[in-house]
């Protein structure tokens, strides 16, 4: 067993994280063990790190592998930068040297991010998702990956043939969904408005039939809202989702921002969970996240880096975002922690495997390093987020195998 002496940081509720001084957190063939107050006699032998505090490690529920490179491409409008960065970029990743370079890279980043768990849409290539799952196979990720799906209204050197798609898809999830336990596919149709009737439909029924997950875009900003309604004779972003079957509890729906009280009604019927990508929404002008209307109907959220629209891998940087994105309501560093763990956990149905410190799950852990501005006291989990520029994340660990180290 691998034992560490250090600090714990536990998310116990929204409301309630436990610091726990002076701990031992034990764990071996990738599961904790144990987790007891720091004993001479049995535990002498651990790692000392009563200089860092240890973490679940965190998750980011829905960002883009193949646009890794393209952030921070200034342009604050979503269609608009979709067609001038977004598409070319991704075509890059047509080239497979391209597309395992930007898997390595990003990964990599990922783990120096504390990030163990990644909801991630690659490209409209088979071959670069495929490169991307051998990737985190290889290099020990827990994420589900998908091939971004778009077969109509999109750019010809993007937009595949509507039975070419679902058939890629269909092969890629009979192929990796249950290789490796960390590991999951995902179907992911991009958004409404670069996908058929047909597309949306079918993949709702496979998805349906095989109990997998899928992920798409919904109601981000008000040019792509009005171009759904119009494409999709009337009916409301939710509604035009719904009516193809892509809601439900194993779906994961980035950004929900204009919504009707309707459409939150029919998100939280199906129990669909949601991507809440706040710095994304800055960058873009999308719009401020309806994060109490949504918490008032008790959906499950997650936060998101959504790179490229997001600039940074950081989810300590998303909980800050997150934060200043209300304009009134005000989010506690607790609840803050809850949707970067537990509740992000919960989101993807795996609270019982992941999310917080507990003997029995697996050991997805984040180690960072303690500094002269950190005491352990009430105040620490608020420094972590709103200094997360002034520490150093000093150890991943993903399943019991650390996967970085600083
Ligand atoms: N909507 C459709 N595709 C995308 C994407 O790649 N990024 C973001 N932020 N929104 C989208
Ligand atoms: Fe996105």
């Amino acid at each position: 067993m691998i034992k560490i002496r250090t600090n714990l940081l536990n998310p116990i509720s929204p409301d309630k994280v436990q610091l726990l001084k002076d701990y031992t957190l034990g764990y071996e063939n990738g599961i904790i063990k144990l987790i007891r107050p720091y004993d001479p006699n049995q535990d002498a032998d651990g790692e000392q790190a009563l200089d860092s505090v240890l973490i679940p490690g965190l998750i980011d529920l829905h960002t883009h592998l193949s646009q890794y490179w393209v952030r921070a491409s200034y342009q604050p409008s979503l269609l608009p930068w979709l067609s001038q960065h977004i598409f070319p970029a991704e075509a890059k990743s047509k080239d497979p040297d391209y597309a395992q370079r930007v898997s390595n890279a990003f990964f990599q980043a990922l783990f120096a991010s504390g990030t163990t768990t990644a909801v991630i849409y690659t490209a409209p290539f088979k071959q670069a998702c495929e490169i991307a799952l051998e990737t985190a196979l290889h290099l020990g990720a827990r994420a589900l990956i998908g091939m971004t799906m778009m077969d109509t209204n999109s750019p010809p050197y993007l937009e595949q043939q509507t039975v070419q798609a679902l058939d890629d898809s269909f092969e890629l999830f009979e192929r990796y969904n249950t290789r490796d336990s960390r590991i999951g596919y995902i179907f992911s149709p991009r958004f409404a408005l670069s996908c058929s009737a047909d597309l949306m439909k079918q993949t709702a029924d496979f998805a349906h039939r095989h109990d997998a997950y899928i992920q798409s875009h919904i109601s981000e900003n008000k040019d792509e809202v009005a171009q759904v309604k119009e494409l999709f004779g009337k009916r409301s972003y939710t509604q035009v989702y719904e009516d193809f079957g892509l809601l439900g509890s194993k779906t994961i729906m980035g950004h929900a921002i204009h919504l009707s009280g309707e459409e939150i009604d029919i998100l939280a019927r199906t129990n669909t969970a949601i991507a809440h990508c706040p710095e994304s929404n800055f960058f873009l002008k999308s719009g401020e996240f309806p994060f109490a209307a949504l918490l008032d109907k008790s959906l499950r959220i997650g936060l998101a880096s959504d790179v490229a629209a997001g600039n940074s891998l950081s989810m300590w940087q998303q909980a800050k975002f997150a934060s200043y994105r209300q304009s009134s309501l005000s989010l506690s560093p607790q609840r803050l922690f809850w949707h970067l763990t537990l509740g992000a956990a919960e989101a993807l149905g795996w609270q019982e495997r992941i999310g917080s410190l507990q003997p029995g799950k697996e050991a997805d852990l984040c180690q960072i390093k303690l500094n002269a501005l950190h005491a352990l006291d009430e105040q620490l989990l608020s420094k972590l987020i709103y200094q997360s520029d002034e520490f150093r994340i000093s150890k991943t660990i993903i399943q019991g195998n650390t996967v970085f180290q600083s």
